[in-house]
């Protein structure tokens, strides 16, 4: 069995930012032991605490920390060490107020809150590399520290910043992609507009212009942010393994954070790890999460971690609905089935006064006698029974693109077809309608090996650049079934439209061209008839004409009337479909249907009850059937499912049930085949 990443814990880790500099004392060995009654093995700390442990420059306070984690370490208590470096004091920021940031307004934004720094300033990646470098030199050796934090959440606050550092950081790294500033004339398309540039030096961040502002440009600043701050976390990781090379290193994720690459960031540490907040006033919010938590587990194709949850309310909402009893459960165990290993919050203790005095927290304002410390504290020694699941995988034979480039290219709405397209509302509904079939994704990109893929689902590929074209094409040639949706293959890497029109570079795949778009008006819809059954399209739809390829469903109403909607086309050994609207859950349906049946592929079930959330970890050898049933009402398991319990070690016999609001984890008898 693959063993956990963070190998001196052998069990789910369960556990929570914590905060003692908000404690005195008697509170803190309070917490501890009531840590040890909930079954907490790890615990984060200190996220925020840089003006803490270095009050004045150079003058350092460790004491309260060793103390900290002494006490924690008595108490078998593992440590997710951060660096410190999330906010930068006070001091720091007014030597040097040149680090803070601006925004598109161009309005420096003011210390009070956090993340008060600018990604490119180099007097800040500076401190962090000395603050990094405190922390390792005095902690790297501790027995408890199981794993470096870097930051926290790098962009949630700031993740675009316009000041002169930024632009000048931003001229560096065009002039590194481009060596001259011909190339980046033709590469931002500047004899549009009037906008040719002479020099790099008259180029800055793109704040905010008379009118939308040159797309190729706001692309590059899409990707020279989110490697602005790679650089950042660079500096960090660098300092952490040049003095200690074992302790794995991670820095939270924000699910599917279009600012940020997170296949770049992915490929620098060692653990992914997230932070979820599913909100709990939606009863479709399990769908959404199990797509952040595919693309958290194929980031490395490792398990990983939720390193953040909330274990009642948020308190950045316009509302923040608690999550009702048994729900936080629901949606941990629901974390553990996409592969976490492991369940943690924000926070271990609900601070009196900030900003988050009132976000939720295992020990709520009440201690003990909140129903947050029941619910939690249930949940900590119920993952004991789960250890046998650290390590394993979720497997599947599905897989689906996301490229944060072709995000960023559909970036400028107001000079698109349409403003409603939007590549996530696509992906989310593509994996929606794949679960109700019992089938999940993996999350891929262009260079992932896709041996272990029978079908590859591209929502929406806007930019197809050669390597994206070539990964598609090899794909299907192979064998494999690609399914690529609506207003993909228009633009190259430099958002520049393909010659000839969509879907570019993928049109002899596809069998098909592309002569118009025809986005739907808000509030309509046309219909699509696809094996004789008629469903809805909405915000979007294409005139199409095809090539090789044949008609699966084709317009049956509106201006497209008679043409093709969905096609299909043999290109090598595989094939290559071609959905060219915004189809309704059900047509999606259809449409699935019949690329499963056409890949021989054997779903967990033929339809999952709505609410039901199902999935398999697996180790190469045995396999492990996770259901978790958000509804109201029991729901039927697949009748081949039979083995034993985890979480209540019975066995569980053929034609068994999981309970309204229950979950059931079977280490199954007989493992699944996928065909
Ligand atoms: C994020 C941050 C935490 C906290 C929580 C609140 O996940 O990382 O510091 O602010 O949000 O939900």
């Amino acid at each position: 069995m693959t063993k956990h990443m963070i190998t001196r814990i052998p069990d789910m880790l369960f556990g929570a930012d914590y905060n003692p500099e908000q404690w005195d004392a008697e509170t803190i060995s309070q917490d501890i032991a009531l840590m040890v009654e909930a079954g907490v093995n790890i615990v984060t700390l200190p996220v925020f605490s840089w003006s803490r442990i270095e009050p004045e420059f150079n003058s350092f306070d460790f004491q309260w920390l060793d103390d900290v984690i002494e006490k924690l370490w008595e108490a078998n208590i593992s440590i997710d060490l951060a660096t410190a470096t999330a906010t930068p004091p006070a001091w720091l920021v007014r030597e040097h107020p040149e680090m803070l940031p601006v925004n598109r307004d161009g309005i420096r934004l003011e210390f009070g809150s956090r993340q008060s720094y600018c990604p490119s300033s180099l007097i800040w990646r500076e401190h962090c590399a000395r603050m990094a470098t405190k922390m390792v030199e005095r902690y790297a050796e501790h027995p408890a520290i199981v794993m470096w934090h870097v930051s926290n959440e790098y962009g949630d606050h700031i993740s675009r910043c316009y000041c002169e550092e930024s632009s000048r950081d931003f001229r560096k790294w065009l002039q590194s992609r481009y060596q001259t500033v011909d190339a980046l004339n033709r590469a931002w398309g500047t004899t549009s507009w009037g906008q040719i540039y002479s020099s790099f030096d008259q180029i800055k961040a793109p704040t905010i212009a008379p009118g939308p502002i040159n797309p190729s440009q706001t692309l590059d600043f899409d990707r020279f942010s989110s490697d602005a701050l790679l650089e950042l976390f660079r500096v960090e990781v660098d300092v952490i393994r040049s003095h200690n090379s074992s302790t794995p290193i991670t820095t939270n994720f924000m699910s599917f954070f279009k600012d940020l690459d997170y296949w770049t960031f992915a490929d620098l540490e060692d653990v992914v790890s997230d932070d979820a907040y599913p909100d709990p006033s939606d009863p479709n919010a399990y769908l959404d999460a199990a797509l952040n938590y595919s693309l958290m587990r194929s980031l490395k194709n490792q398990p990983w971690l939720l390193l953040e949850q909330a274990p009642s309310a948020v308190s950045w909402r316009e509302l923040n609905a608690p999550k009702p009893p048994g729900t936080m459960r629901l949606f941990s165990m629901q974390a553990i089935a996409h592969g976490s290993d492991g369940v943690m919050y924000f926070q271990w203790r609900a601070g009196r006064f900030g900003t988050e005095k009132f976000h939720s927290a295992i020990l709520g304002h009440r201690g003990t006698q909140s129903r947050t410390w029941r619910e939690c504290s249930a949940l900590g020694n119920e993952l004991k029974n789960l250890s046998e699941l650290v390590g394993t995988k979720v497997s599947t034979p599905i897989a689906m693109l996301a490229d944060w480039n072709s995000r960023w290219a559909l970036g400028t709405p107001e000079a698109m077809p349409s403003e409603a397209f939007n590549w996530m509302d696509l992906a989310k509904s593509w994996n929606s309608a794949l679960a109700s079939q019992g089938l999940q994704v993996d999350i891929v990109r262009p260079q992932t090996d896709m041996i272990a893929y029978k079908v590859l689902l591209v929502p929406n590929a806007y930019l197809i650049d050669s390597i994206t074209s070539e990964f598609l094409k090899s794909f299907v040639s192979a064998g494999g079934i690609a399914v690529v949706g609506p207003f993909s293959g228009v633009v190259d890497e430099n958002d520049h439209v393909h010659f000839g029109g969509a879907p570019g570079p993928i049109s002899e795949l596809l069998g098909i061209s592309v002569d118009e778009w025809w986005p739907i008006v808000d509030g309509q819809h046309e219909l699509v008839e696809l094996d004789g059954l008629q469903f809805n399209v909405s915000r979007w739809s294409e005139w199409v004409e095809l090539g090789t390829a044949t008609n699966l469903g084709i317009y049956i109403s509106g201006h497209l009337k008679g043409k093709p909607s969905v096609t299909t086309n043999k290109f090598g050994k595989g094939i290559a479909i071609y959905v060219s609207a915004d189809v309704d859950a059900n047509g999606l349906d259809a449409i699935f249907r019949h690329v499963v049946k056409a890949a021989n592929i054997q779903s967990l079930c033929d339809r999952v009850p709505s609410g039901l959330d199902m999935t398999i970890r697996s180790d190469g050898k045995q396999d492990y059937l996770i259901a978790v049933n958000f509804s109201d009402v029991p729901s039927q398991l697949p009748t081949w499912v039979t083995g034993l319990e985890l979480c209540t070690q019975q066995h569980l016999g053929e034609n068994s049930h999981v309970g309204a609001q229950d979950v059931v984890i079977v280490k199954l008898e007989n493992n699944h085949q996928w065909s």
